[in-house]
């Protein structure tokens, strides 16, 4: 039985009611893909494994735990997923970061893959898949594919908006990969873009048509 988390946080409801303004520009636009992923992270990253380190207080020397950043791979699906990285990386600095192109045909909707660099030793890191929308799921299912392909064990998948078909594909496809998304939307049009959803952000986020 997958993992699934969506937010009743009201600073990432009112965020994503932002988002969806079609008058929000490019510049607010992004700000706020950055502060929701930030928000969803803080969240999504709550079993992060920590390691002890020595410090010295005012008082005394002890050990006290810190995160274990070098263990963390931030994954972004490209575009619009790198939106996301740098409100991930406010959390945890050191985290390694990789990079999946996917471009989804605009007839078929089918995703194709362009690009895949991942750190290196992936199959000890936690691994965080950012991606804004999880619409028919066809990009998030093949993304975690070749994560898995590669070595990958421990994926979770954070979107800012779902519709019930890419969250149903997704959990149907890798019940193990536990999934965070900001919202719960509706359905998917004829388009298969989410309604009522945000548009294309990709096109948001850089500027582009
Ligand atoms: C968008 C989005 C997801 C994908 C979701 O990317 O960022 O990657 O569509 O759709 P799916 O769940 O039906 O696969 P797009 O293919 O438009 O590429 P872009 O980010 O480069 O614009
Ligand atoms: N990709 C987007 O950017 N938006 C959608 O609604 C669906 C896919």
């Amino acid at each position: 039985m997958a993992n699934i988390t969506i937010f009743d946080h009201p600073l990432i409801k009112h965020k994503i009611t932002l988002l969806r303004d079609k008058a929000t520009g490019t510049k607010d636009f992004r700000t706020l893909i950055e502060e929701i992923a930030m928000l969803m992270g803080y969240e999504a990253l709550r079993d992060l494994p920590l390691e002890e380190i020595e410090v010295e207080t005012p008082i005394c020397k002890t050990t006290a735990p810190v995160v274990s950043g070098k263990k963390l791979a931030v994954v972004p699906i490209l575009r619009a997923g790198l939106g996301m990285v740098s409100g991930i990386l406010a959390l945890v600095p050191s985290a390694k970061v990789g990079h999946i192109g996917m471009y989804r045909d605009e007839v078929t909707h089918i995703p194709h893959e362009y690009y895949c660099k991942l750190p290196d030793n992936i199959g000890d890191r936690t691994i965080i898949v950012l991606d804004p929308m999880l619409a028919t799921g066809g990009s998030a299912v093949d993304a975690v594919n070749l994560i898995k392909e590669r070595g990958g064990k421990h994926i979770k998948f954070m979107s800012i908006i779902a519709a019930p078909e890419g969250l149903k594909a997704l959990s149907e496809a890798h019940p193990d990969v536990e999934i965070y998304c900001g919202n719960l939307d509706e359905k998917l049009n004829e388009n298969a873009y989410i309604v009522p959803g945000l548009g294309d952000a990709g096109d948001r986020i850089f500027g582009t048509k």
